[in-house]
């Protein structure tokens, strides 16, 4: 077995008892108006149930000691009368209940996704997004259920058997006392089953996240998966945790099903306890059968809420689960808190610098050892260098996906760590190395960049990012849907999507890492020449694999094992003949390796 997806959050261990009231006070209170009416309607039921099994006696009285028809039929009607409001009150305090729990439910995915929102990167990076699938369903769900799991023992159970006990003692004190003598040894052996249902509960809820984490991984590599036939290698991990999980279930069965013969015994030995007294009063004391028939029909009717009652501490238990994950997630502090308060970036001349940084993303792995250079403002400044070296990284740490642990990183003199994040992100656009595109139409995907943009403006960036053509060639034009994560558009057509979204955005900052590396020569070209277009006036850091595309740089940096190793101009670099050059001469002998075509294309 694999360890906990859960992380052991320390402020999340609360005791069940902490965890009931905690979740009563937080999502329970707020809603205490309608819980109050539901309240109350619950208690009408639970009247109008006692109220009948009182009457049965009197029915009794009335047809065997009286021989009053007129009497019986008035106790009918009334009878009736009774069960009609019990099944509107019941009516009521269900949907009402339904309502506040709909609106319980909806409430925590808003926080769990409001949550998820203000985490970093790294936050994402430690966990499998199936994870949180899992809390947001099935943490939100657990908190309405066990409110109203609470809400309805109290309410419906617990009423309806304080009144139906009131009957019995009311009708027979004594032959009430004798069948209570069996409920201190049924609440004995549930305690101990409790434990057992609570950990039980806690594989499952885990066994359903790898579940859900085994299916997304396969849909979404779906073409690796079958590409390097791995049907079977799936299949197997999702067989394996799926017949976890039903073990799991099969035990939780069996467990609390435990507890019902039980009390189908113990419930057994009661009555027959006080039919036998309940006889033998009639029979030899010439007591009254009406008392007798009343006393047996509240006895009956309270059986089941009391089992209720009983089970209600195992129900809450595997609830419970569902309910520490939730909080466990909603205590957890944000990674990357919201930091509004912060002055905003100011942009007047968006120079940038890196001074000495230091950075690593695992504690114990240095990616960036003093990485210093600068990038003029309005000016293209290119990264180069080999896989791995720390290129990604620099525009990570730009837009403040994380947090560098020494040196500085300023633009236009601003210390980037003292201003708020949205501002910062706000004047930056960004092409990543992995284009990502949302579901939706590619008119919603370039419109991501700037939410408030006419189709003009649209058109305008697809065209300059040689998009608007084979946009025109679909059937539906701008409204073509993208498919989940654009599958259903070429690489290379992602990304000019993803350049249209950056360059809409018209931010002063510019940053692209490997933004035409999915094009052919020929659209690479066309991309490079509207790039150059736009970069104009605007700073720029382009990170390229392939050096002849940033040959007009202004600057270019060359960067090896988290540190600048050189800089200068392309002829600059080439006559150096640094690293630089090395690499270039490198390219050149693998173009000249390349068909004809492209070489001319791309020269
Ligand atoms: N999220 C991450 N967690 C841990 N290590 C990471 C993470 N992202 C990158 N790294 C490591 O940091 C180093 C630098 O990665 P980076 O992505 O900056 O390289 P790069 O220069 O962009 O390479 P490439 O040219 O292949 O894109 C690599 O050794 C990589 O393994
Ligand atoms: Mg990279």
């Amino acid at each position: 077995m694999r360890d906990s997806v859960i992380p052991a959050g320390s402020d999340a261990h609360y005791s069940a008892g902490a965890l009931i009231r905690r979740l009563l006070a937080e999502q329970g209170l707020v809603h205490w108006k309608k819980y109050a009416v539901a309240f109350v309607l619950m208690a009408i039921a639970a009247g109008c149930t006692a109220l009948s099994a009182y009457l049965i006696g009197d029915v009794i009285n009335q047809a065997y000691v009286n021989h009053n028809l007129a009497g019986i039929i008035t106790l009918g009607f009334i009878t009736a009368a009774l069960f009609a409001g019990k099944g509107v009150a019941t009516y009521g305090h269900t949907v009402l209940l339904s309502y506040i729990g709909n609106r319980i439910v909806a409430d925590n995915q808003r926080r769990v996704f409001d949550k998820l929102l203000n985490e970093g990167l790294g936050f994402f990076a430690d966990r499998h997004s199936s994870e949180f699938i899992a809390r947001l369903t099935a943490g939100a769900a657990a908190a309405t259920q066990m409110i109203n799991l609470l809400i309805t023992s109290v309410g419906r159970d617990l009423l309806s058997l304080i009144g139906l006990v009131t009957v019995m003692v009311v009708q027979d004190p004594l032959m009430s006392f004798f069948s209570f003598v069996v409920a201190p040894p049924a609440f004995l052996v549930l305690r101990k089953l409790i434990r057992r249902i609570y950990s039980i509960a806690r594989s499952q809820f885990d066994g359903g996240a790898r579940i859900m984490e085994t299916m997304q991984e396969t849909l979404q590599g779906i073409r690796i998966v079958k590409a390097f036939t791995l049907e079977e290698t799936m299949r197997e991990r999702f067989d394996r945790n799926v017949a976890a999980v039903e073990r799991d279930a099969n035990k939780m069965a069996r467990v609390s099903a435990r507890a019902s013969p039980l009390m189908e015994t113990l419930g057994g030995c009661a009555i027959a306890i006080a039919i036998t007294y309940g006889g033998y009063r009639v029979i030899e004391t010439g007591a009254t059968p009406g008392q007798f028939f009343s006393f047996i029909t509240a006895f009956l009717l309270a059986y089941e809420p009391a089992k209720r009652l009983a089970r209600l501490n195992i129900q809450l238990n595997s609830g419970l689960v569902g309910v520490r994950v939730l909080f466990e997630i909603l205590d957890s502090p944000p990674t990357e808190a919201v930091d509004d308060q912060k002055p905003a970036l100011q942009i007047a001349a968006p120079s940038l610098e890196f001074s000495d940084v230091h950075f690593s993303y695992r504690s114990d792995e240095a990616v960036l050892h003093g990485m210093s250079f600068a990038a003029e403002a309005g000016k293209m400044t290119a990264l180069v260098g080999p896989s791995g070296g720390g290129k990604s990284t620099v525009l990570n740490l730009i837009l403040r996906f994380y947090d560098i642990e020494r040196g500085k990183i300023a633009i236009g003199g601003q210390d980037i760590s003292q201003v708020s994040r949205r501002s910062l992100r706000r004047h930056i656009a960004y092409v990543g190395q992995d284009v990502f595109l949302f579901r939706g139409t590619v008119r919603d995907n370039i419109a991501f960049g700037k939410p408030d943009a006419t189709d003009d403006e649209i058109a305008a960036a697809a065209k300059a990012a040689y998009a608007h053509d084979f946009i025109l060639g679909f059937p539906r034009g701008y409204d073509t849907p993208v498919g989940e994560h654009g599958l259903q558009l070429s690489g290379g057509q992602r990304q000019r999507i993803s350049i249209a979204r950056a360059l809409i955005k018209n931010a002063p900052i510019i940053l692209l890492d490997e933004a035409t590396a999915a094009l052919d020569s020929e659209s690479e070209l066309q991309v490079r020449e509207a790039m150059e277009h736009l970069c104009q006036g605007r700073t720029t850091l382009v990170i390229a694999h392939r050096l002849h595309t940033v040959a007009h740089a202004d600057r270019i940096h060359v960067i090896e094992d988290g540190a600048v190793v050189e800089s200068g101009r392309h002829d600059e670099l080439l006559r150096k003949g640094g690293r630089y050059a090395s690499f270039y001469r490198l390219q050149l002998k693998e173009q000249e390796l390349r068909p004809p075509l492209a070489a001319v294309a791309s020269s």
